[in-house]
């Protein structure tokens, strides 16, 4: 995905604004960057490739003006390589425009511009797009009607911020699957891909939705149907707050975010079960005639909902699958009217995970969509949705978000359990005696000493494994998609008795093998596997239970964490293999928040 902010006020400062802008959306992709500025009534185009601050050196070095109107743009590549050519913003004729999402008609209609005698710069579609509405314009000269029939050509994703070169002081915009919203300063308003590019100046804003054109200026913005007929929309309040969005006293916004770890679970419970475990009776809908649930996510997400597989199966014993969002779009699933599908989502506008919902929807399965945004795509169109309630999270590697996915999981197989009278009150008692304990618990993970040490064992290897079994497996999923991302350490996941079966000709001397072992009842299986790997010269970190048999001998390193209801027991195991990952990265020299060729949420098939 990647991040669009424009401008139009009353001062004359539209770079700063944009270039601010921008940082806040770095996040959503950053191979390259621009800007176009309105001087003196014509637009002004500056692109670099690599960072925003590539493009602020850009800047100075061209002593460019600020005006007091702009468009700007950070890209996470899609069609064409990162380049300069390829960056945002794209100009064609009067039309300049900066675009997030993917126009997947742009071949068909980038032959027929051809034929028409239109050239193009650059490989991408956002430029086929600038072409399109440029085309239509010349012929009918009216940018409402522009707009609306481009709309309905252009196939796919969208969301576009537009200047016309005829029209200076006027910023136009419209959205089809990519989001966009408006924000509402004073004699200044802002459109952006988020709140958090234009919060430092108003948390007031306006969400732009599909069908309807925007003109935007210093005054305010126009909202009219694709029909021309005008809009009035309520005027809302983010209640996203500026120490959401800055790093504060930590070197990475990956490190604060896992430090709020424990604020998130602490939100989760004040929300969904204020009084004890059973208010989930209420708090929760109601979930009688659901005989199955298929758990359909991407990456970490995907991971959370493994460990709820392994809950809702073994034990509420209610049929679960769990399968990736870009396999199960695909894969003809098995509906039926007492099939819950529930999406996880961070960010609630993952491509491939809204077209799973969609497929569902399109036959009549009930979806619950659980997000962290609730003015998300999934949010707005699921039957049912529930917020992670984990704040903004920035770094691209998600912890906190995860760790609140993996946290309302639990609550939700618990009220299966609860629904299912398959808790008797000791076991109730149990359990909420733990998640009372369970934000002081993470606390003191949090603040363990032993990761820089462990991580130095890791940090000199190219490869890494991650092996468990059960609830455990699913952890090490996680795991190894955080090491890998963040430190570029290719690691795999395995479930521990599989190793022998091929990967284990991998082990040589050395070789990081970090082994979870949580369940007593699979512990004797595990310590098997971890003999196998030692045996051939594997560096072994073990991540175990404080209430396992353990001799800690049988690893060269132990991290104990706390023995929990198993319901519970993923969301405090996972915290060591984030601070693994992070340290490693760290003594690797990673960029921690921002990795090459990632994003904060693939809003792209
Ligand atoms: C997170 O660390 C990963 N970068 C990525 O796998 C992410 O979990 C996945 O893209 C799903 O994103 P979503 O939760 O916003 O749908």
């Amino acid at each position: 995905m990647c991040g669009i902010i424009a401008y139009a006020g009353q001062q004359a400062r539209s770079n700063t604004i944009l270039l601010e802008g921008l940082r806040a959306l770095e996040y959503r992709g950053y191979d390259s960057a621009g800007l176009a500025s309105v001087i003196n009534g014509r637009i002004q185009v500056i692109k670099a490739k690599g960072k925003v601050s590539d493009l602020q050196d850009a800047l100075a070095a061209a002593h460019a003006q600020s005006g007091t109107v702009g468009i700007a743009h950070t890209r996470w590549a899609t069609h064409g390589e990162p380049n300069e050519c390829n960056a945002h913003p794209h100009t064609n004729g009067i039309v300049t425009l900066v675009h997030n999402g993917i126009i997947e008609n742009c071949q068909e209609l980038k032959a027929e511009l051809i034929q028409k005698g239109y050239s193009f710069h650059s490989d991408t579609d956002s430029e086929v797009a600038a072409a399109v509405i440029n085309e239509a314009y010349q012929r009918c000269k009216d940018k409402q009607k522009t707009l609306a029939y481009a709309y309905t050509q252009l196939k796919g994703s969208f969301a576009f911020a537009i200047l016309f070169a005829d029209d200076p002081t006027s910023i136009y915009a419209m959205r089809k699957n990519s989001p966009l919203i408006i924000g509402i300063g004073t004699n200044e308003t802002f459109i952006a891909s988020d709140i958090s590019a234009f919060l430092s100046y108003t948390n007031r804003y306006i969400e732009l939705k599909h069908d309807e054109i925007a003109k935007v200026d210093e005054r305010g913005a126009i909202i009219k149907t694709l029909d021309g007929d005008f809009i009035q929309k309520t005027i809302k309040k983010s209640d996203v707050q500026a120490h959401d969005i800055t790093k504060g006293d930590f070197p990475h916004y990956m490190l604060k975010e896992i430090h709020e770890e424990s604020h998130v679970i602490t939100r989760l419970l004040e929300r969904y079960m204020p009084h004890g475990v059973n208010d989930l009776m209420q708090t929760m809908d109601d979930f009688a005639n659901i005989e199955e649930i298929h758990i359909v996510a991407c990456g970490s997400a995907m991971y959370a909902g493994m460990i709820a597989k392994v809950l809702l199966e073994q034990k509420v014993r209610i049929r679960t699958i769990c399968e990736v969002a870009s396999e199960y779009r695909y894969a003809n699933p098995l509906f039926h009217p007492h099939l819950l599908v529930v999406l996880i989502s961070q960010s609630g506008e993952t491509a491939d995970t809204i077209a799973a919902m969609r497929l569902a929807k399109e036959h009549g399965v009930k979806t619950l969509a659980l997000v962290n945004n609730r003015e998300s795509t999934m949010a707005r169109e699921a039957d049912l949705f529930y917020e992670i309630l984990a704040g903004k999270e920035i770094s691209v590697a998600t912890t906190k978000a995860y760790c609140g996915q993996v946290a309302w999981m639990a609550l939700f197989a618990i009220k299966f359990a609860l629904m299912r009278h398959q808790l008797n009150e000791t076991e109730i008692t149990v359990i909420q005696q733990e998640l009372s304990q369970l934000s002081s618990q993470m606390e003191q993970l949090i603040h363990a000493p032993h990761y820089k040490a462990i991580a130095a064992a890791i940090a000199p290897y190219s490869d890494c494994y991650f092996i468990g079994r059960g609830l455990d497996y699913a952890l090490s999923l996680e795991g190894a998609l955080k090491l890998k991302e963040i430190s570029y350490i290719h690691a795999e996941a395995y479930g521990a008795g599989e190793m022998k079966h091929g990967t284990i000709s991998l082990i040589t001397q050395g070789t990081p093998v970090i082994a979870i072992a949580t369940d007593a009842a699979l512990l004797d299986k595990t310590i098997s596997n971890i003999k196998e790997v030692k045996a051939r010269g594997a560096h072994v970190i073990l991540i175990a239970a404080d209430h396992l048999p353990v001799d800690k001998a049988v690893a060269d390193e132990a991290i104990i964490v706390p023995h929990l209801n198993p319901f519970l027991q993923g969301i405090t195991t996972i915290i060591p293999l984030q601070l693994i990952a992070y340290e490693t990265a760290v003594q690797r020299g990673c960029e921690i928040d921002q990795p090459r060729n990632l994003a904060k949420s693939v809003t792209v098939e």
